[in-house]
């Protein structure tokens, strides 16, 4: 399967990369500037086969992840997230799935809190900037990025996945999978994006109070 990642430069994007990667996924990193594409596939290459993996990483521009790609990481900073999709909407086809791991956060008042949007959630707002043949799935929502990032760390959580396409759900599970400390779970329609996007919030919370680094959700019984 093709895997791209737009703004795969960022600390989400080389995590997604390095996990995916070490489950010997090739993936495609995407930057808004190629030749920093170019650079970042390079550095998590080399980072990887530290880790014993072959592997192969590939740098491009966004838009052309979206053309060469079936499953695509949305991992840009939410509020950039709306022009991206705009931008690269004419390069989607039908049957691709866009994971969305935006979280719509702010910091007011030394809290951390959702924006406020039309929509209920991040995900239910930027599935409207997609064309209605492509599949977005939310998923990743509730995990650091430094510990998916940092290959010594033991992951050992959950990974809750929503999504109104039931098979593209299934699909990005069956990925999430693969990767070694990760249990995924299908938890409904992109309407429990909301709750998801509140768990982000609530372990950063959680985080601040007790001056911890990388709270996740692991659940009983699964
Ligand atoms: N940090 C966490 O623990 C965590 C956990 C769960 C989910 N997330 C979500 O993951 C996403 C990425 O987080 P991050 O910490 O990796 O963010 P980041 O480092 O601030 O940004 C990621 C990449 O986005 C690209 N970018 C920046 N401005 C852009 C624009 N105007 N248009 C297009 N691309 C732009 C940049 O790539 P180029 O400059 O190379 O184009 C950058 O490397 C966020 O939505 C966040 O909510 C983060």
């Amino acid at each position: 399967m093709e895997i791209g990642i737009l703004g795969g430069t960022g600390l989400e994007g080389k995590g997604l990369a390095l996990r995916l990667g070490l489950a010997g996924f090739s993936v495609k990193i995407g930057s808004r500037i190629r030749s920093q594409a170019l650079r970042k596939a390079q550095e998590l290459q080399r980072e990887l086969k530290i880790h014993g993996s072959t592997v192969h990483f590939y740098g491009q521009e966004n838009c052309e992840i979206v053309k060469t790609s079936e499953l695509i990481f949305l991992a840009v900073p939410f509020e950039r997230a709306t022009g991206l999709l705009r931008e690269c909407r004419p390069f989607f086809r039908e049957g691709q799935i866009l994971v969305d791991v935006t979280v719509p956060l702010q910091f007011r008042d030394k809290r951390v809190e959702l924006r406020k949007l039309a929509e209920a959630s991040g995900s239910e707002h930027l599935v409207k900037s997609l064309p209605n043949n492509v599949a977005l799935v939310a998923a990743f929502k509730t995990i650091p990025a430094h510990l998916l990032a940092n290959l010594e760390a033991q992951l050992d959580c959950h990974v809750f996945v929503c999504g109104d396409l039931q098979q593209a759900n299934y699909q990005v599970v069956q990925l999430i999978s693969k990767i070694k400390g990760l249990s995924a779970l299908d938890v409904g329609s992109l309407r429990e994006a909301r709750t998801l996007e509140h768990m982000c919030a609530l372990a950063i919370q959680i985080n601040k109070k007790y001056r911890v680094h990388s709270s996740r959700f692991r659940l009983l019984d699964f």
